[in-house]
């Protein structure tokens, strides 16, 4: 059997998706290739993924922009990703496309590895932002038992939906200001926005004046791996998790959906952090 895998979005010329799953078919001795899929923004979208479909694709991950635009074309979604409105993986059963959302699971996957008993500890969780990436991991946390998980973002009514698509346990919504002068009642705080991104490395979306030495402080942004934020962090003496560590979580997630084959990590969060770093 060889497998054909891919990759949608725009611009993605520069995507690790293709190395992480070569890594995977190395370990699991699976043949086949994933291909990256540019699909630009006025091509006909509905006929590239029939093409892909044609293709006989095995599957496929969708990114920035069409993680909502592919659910038209979809048989099927799964509950985790129709919740958050989103999907990133897409199986191929037959010719019937099935939606998933892999970043949520995939993000708590990646805390859980870095901090194995942190769920038991019952935290107090802050998320700062509350775009796409936001929704994915409120879902993801709280699909996973996290219960109290609050949102601090620039725009109160998008923290405000995000809270709307899961009602367990209890979630606040803050301003940006207040999630500054309460920090001391977080156990872990996420980083969900592009800020700090390169080339604007100088920029921290909140400060940490307030931060418990023993928190977790957590950034999904991972050029540059080691954010303003997460140093500022690591300087006050809190706990940090790494962004890249998301990447990788969410893209095992997802190759298990297209092969059923388990990943054993190993040393891949090292050798993707050198990629990362050159
Ligand atoms: P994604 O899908 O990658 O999460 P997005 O949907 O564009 O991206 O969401 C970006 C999030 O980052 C939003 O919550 C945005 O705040 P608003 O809801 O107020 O727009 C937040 N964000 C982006 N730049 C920001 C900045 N400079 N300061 C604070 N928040 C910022």
């Amino acid at each position: 059997m060889y497998y054909l895998f891919g990759l949608i979005g725009y611009p993605i010329k520069h995507s690790l998706s293709p190395w992480i799953h070569e890594q995977f078919m190395k370990q699991t001795n699976t043949r086949g290739e994933y291909t990256i899929f540019e699909i630009e923004q006025n091509a006909d979208f509905k006929a590239e993924i029939n093409n892909l479909r044609q293709k006989n694709i095995k599957g496929f991950n969708v990114t920035i922009p069409y993680k909502e635009t592919i659910i038209n074309e979809l048989n099927d979604i799964d509950e985790q990703a129709r919740n958050i409105g989103a999907v990133n993986t897409v199986l191929n059963l037959d010719g019937k496309l099935i939606g998933y959302n892999t970043d949520g699971l995939g993000y708590v996957k990646s805390l859980e590895k870095a901090y194995p008993s942190v769920k038991e500890t019952d935290p107090n969780i802050l998320l700062l932002g509350a775009g796409g990436a936001a929704r994915g991991i409120y879902n993801g946390l709280k699909s996973s038992g996290y219960l109290n998980i609050d949102i601090a973002n620039r725009t109160f009514e998008k923290a405000e939906k995000i809270k709307q698509t899961n009602l367990v346990g209890r979630t606040k919504i803050l301003t940006l200001e207040e999630a500054e002068s309460k920090l001391d009642q977080y156990d872990i705080i996420i980083q969900t926005t592009s800020v700090g991104m390169k080339p604007k490395t100088n920029e921290q979306i909140i400060n940490l004046d307030k931060l418990k030495q023993t928190a977790i402080i957590s950034d999904i942004v991972y050029q540059p791996i080691m954010t303003q934020f997460l140093k500022d962090g690591k300087k006050r003496g809190a706990n940090i998790h790494k962004g890249h560590t998301m990447l990788l979580y969410q893209a095992e997630l997802a190759f298990n959906i297209w092969t059923n084959q388990q990943i054993k990590m190993n040393d891949m969060d090292l050798k993707l952090q050198n990629k990362l770093e050159g």
